[in-house]
């Protein structure tokens, strides 16, 4: 998620992504349904101050919402994503207080809350990794 709540032109969003494409630390998980429609993104962008930490973002197409796709798509990007990186130990999200939907998507995925140090945003750790612990725990 972008934390810019602003409109971002065309420009800016493709020097950020062309950026994030070359970025080590950066991973892209493409979702798509049956017929190979890609209707999500789950990226991940590990801490460059702290290695066992990966920041983790999420989005689905507007017509893709509100079915249940987005915490499934999260679910299946971590257990991907640990499984590709085991040194990162802790995955946090970025989460507006207002977006009800994406607050109980990360909980039912085992994340918690604490205030963050950035006005307006919540910031969750996913401190008990049940995902992580089925069979691929450290
Ligand atoms: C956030 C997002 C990924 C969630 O995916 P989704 O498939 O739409 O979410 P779901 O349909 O699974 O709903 C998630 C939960 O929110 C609840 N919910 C949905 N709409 C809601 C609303 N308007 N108010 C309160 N809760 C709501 C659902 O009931 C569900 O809760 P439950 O699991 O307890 O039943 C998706 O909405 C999205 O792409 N949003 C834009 C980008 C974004 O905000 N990303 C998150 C920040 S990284």
């Amino acid at each position: 998620m972008s934390g810019d709540t602003g409109e971002i032109s065309v420009e800016r969003h493709q020097a950020w992504f062309g950026q994030m494409l070359v970025d080590p630390g950066c991973w892209f998980g493409v979702a798509e349904d049956g017929s190979g429609q890609p209707f999500g993104v789950v990226r991940f962008n590990v801490d460059s101050d702290d290695p066992s930490t990966a920041e983790v973002s999420i989005s689905l197409a507007r017509e893709y919402r509100g079915r249940g796709l987005g915490g499934r798509c999260l679910q299946s990007a971590i257990h991907q994503y640990r499984g590709e990186n085991r040194a990162v130990r802790q995955i946090r999200a970025r989460v507006h207080k207002d977006n009800l939907p994406s607050q109980r998507m990360f909980e039912s995925a085992g994340f918690v809350y604490s205030e963050g140090p950035e006005g307006g945003f919540l910031v969750g750790w996913l401190r008990v990794p049940k995902v992580f612990s089925e069979g691929s725990g450290p």
